[in-house]
């Protein structure tokens, strides 16, 4: 409803400004505001965490879901919580992203580097945003 609205409104500045020339700001800003912000699709994450993707392993061959099993990385139950609160001044969406795609750049204490360190050259922005997205529910 409100696009519409949006859209009506669109048209008519349109017709009053007789279509010549830029169009104003606040019609741009009209419409960028009608576009969906990116976001991440947590179901396509979790097929991603579990079964990897084009060629780069699954997440999970090194990081058990919850504790209990054999896990060579962190267990990532929490990771939602905890990841705001690893680097100072650091948001937990940014990271999540930096610890998949640079995850040397910070080393969890008590582990070592052994992170699969090419998942940069596999993954694509949507599957980096659809791992955030899981992450973010654990
Ligand atoms: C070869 C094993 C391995 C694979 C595969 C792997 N990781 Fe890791 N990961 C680790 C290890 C070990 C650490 C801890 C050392 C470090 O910080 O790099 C870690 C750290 C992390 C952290 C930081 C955890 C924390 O508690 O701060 C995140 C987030 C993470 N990995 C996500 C992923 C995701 C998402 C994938 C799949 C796209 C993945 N990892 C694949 C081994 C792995």
């Amino acid at each position: 409803m409100r696009t519409i609205v949006k859209l009506t409104a669109l048209v008519m500045l349109l017709v009053v400004t007789g279509c010549s020339g830029a169009l104003p700001v606040s019609v741009i800003n009209m419409v960028s505001a009608t576009q969906p912000a990116p976001h991440g699709d947590a179901v396509r994450g979790e097929t991603i965490f579990k079964h990897g993707i084009n060629d780069a392993p699954a997440c999970v061959g090194c990081h058990a879901l919850v504790k209990g099993g054999f896990s060579l990385g962190p267990v990532m139950k929490g990771i939602s919580e905890r990841a705001g609160t690893r680097v100072e001044g650091m948001s937990a969406e940014a990271y999540i992203r930096q610890s998949i795609l640079e995850p040397k750049a910070f080393i969890v204490s008590g582990f070592r580097p052994i992170m699969y360190p090419d998942y940069a050259k596999h993954l694509s922005e949507q599957d980096i945003l659809d791992l955030i997205a899981y992450l973010s529910t654990l």
